[in-house]
């Protein structure tokens, strides 16, 4: 088991730059050339081979291993061994949310990769951010032994707080086609997000446990199709990584085919964007080895306790298998660096 290595070192003040450039994705950014340009454009974009596919293929492996690690029965070379027996719990999402899989070393390893912080740091024009500790994404095909997995069209943003605030991403691991399930985003949607959510500020909303949540019902589909918005599924290959605007409308479909989908969240934010309660709070959730949602700044904290068939699931941990080995870049993603010290 590897152990943790955390640089104590103390960090930079986390101070804005005067000249800030970070992106508005209003429309009024300059041309970069690259994919910023579509994200500006589509409320998303796909950059590609942010990590290098050798480290994607050797991180997918982590991932089986980890589901094989489990004792349960899971093969990676017999897929009739799919079946929630044979697996920790996983949702029809895909989402594996318990079992402090959210620090285990691989998936601090993609969150530190270069090129995936680093499209991020361009974004907001800040080295100075902080990662989530979200969800993993194990998406095993045909699964018949789970519900099945319902559109669930959503803003992962407050109708009531407009403008660009956050960039989510996924790093997607394995061959990821057409059918092959994964994200599908509502094309140019968050710039329609302010006029949306004044036409329909009267409507009753969806239950959300978080108001950084917003559920598209049936009238709101049809007010984005009448504005032409178009449903795409976004495809990828090992080690690229896809971005969208929080308020771009998305969800995700299950696979089609027999090609199973894994992916981990990562999205960051300027650190400058927390308060020091919220980084005490994310220093908690690190050291307790729970997660959160996609948000960095950790309003909402997670737990390691998943069930099985109404029970807690005797094979819960509360540790990661192997714990992530931190460099001084990974672990101020934690925030832990930035909190001062009469906080
Ligand atoms: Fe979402």
């Amino acid at each position: 088991m590897a152990t943790t290595t955390i640089q104590t070192e103390q960090a930079p003040p986390a101070i804005r730059p005067a000249q800030s450039r970070r992106m508005k994705v209003d429309g009024s950014d300059p041309v970069f050339g690259d994919w910023r340009d579509d994200l500006v454009r589509d409320g998303y974009a796909v950059i590609k081979g942010a990590i290098p596919r050798e480290r994607a293929d050797k991180y997918a492996d982590q991932m089986y291993s980890w589901l094989e690690g489990f004792n349960l029965g899971f093969d990676r070379n017999d897929m009739s061994t799919v079946h929630k027996d044979n697996l920790p719990a996983i949702n029809e999402k895909g989402m594996c949310l318990q079992y402090g899989v959210t620090h285990e070393d691989f998936v601090w390893a993609v969150r530190g990769e270069p090129g995936v912080v680093g499209a991020f740091e361009s974004v907001y024009d800040d080295q100075d951010l902080i990662v989530s500790f979200d969800a993993i994404n194990f998406t095993l095909p045909k699964r018949k032994d789970i519900p099945a997995n319902k559109p669930w069209p959503h803003q992962d943003q407050d109708p009531l707080m407009p403008g660009f605030r956050c960039l989510q991403g996924l790093v997607n691991l394995l061959p990821n086609g057409p059918d092959d399930g994964g994200l599908i985003v509502c094309k140019g949607s968050h710039n329609l997000s302010e006029q949306f959510h004044k036409e329909f500020i009267n409507e009753p909303r969806i239950p959300a446990w978080t108001p950084e949540w917003f559920g598209f019902t049936d009238a709101g589909m049809e007010w984005l199709k009448n504005k032409n918005c178009e449903w795409l599924k976004v495809c990828a290959e090992p080690g690229d990584l896809l971005v969208w605007d929080s308020r771009t409308a998305h969800y995700n479909l299950s696979s089609k085919t027999n090609q199973p989908r894994f992916a981990i969240y990562t999205c960051y934010m300027p650190v400058n964007d927390a308060t020091q309660e919220d980084l005490i709070k994310k220093k908690g959730a690190y050291e307790r080895w729970v997660g959160t949602t996609h948000w960095p700044n950790a309003r909402h904290t997670g737990s390691n306790v998943a069930k099985r068939d109404g029970e807690d699931d005797p094979h819960n941990r509360f540790e990661p298998i192997n714990k992530p080995q931190m460099n001084e870049r990974t672990f101020k993603l934690t925030g832990i660096p930035y909190i001062k010290a009469e906080a």
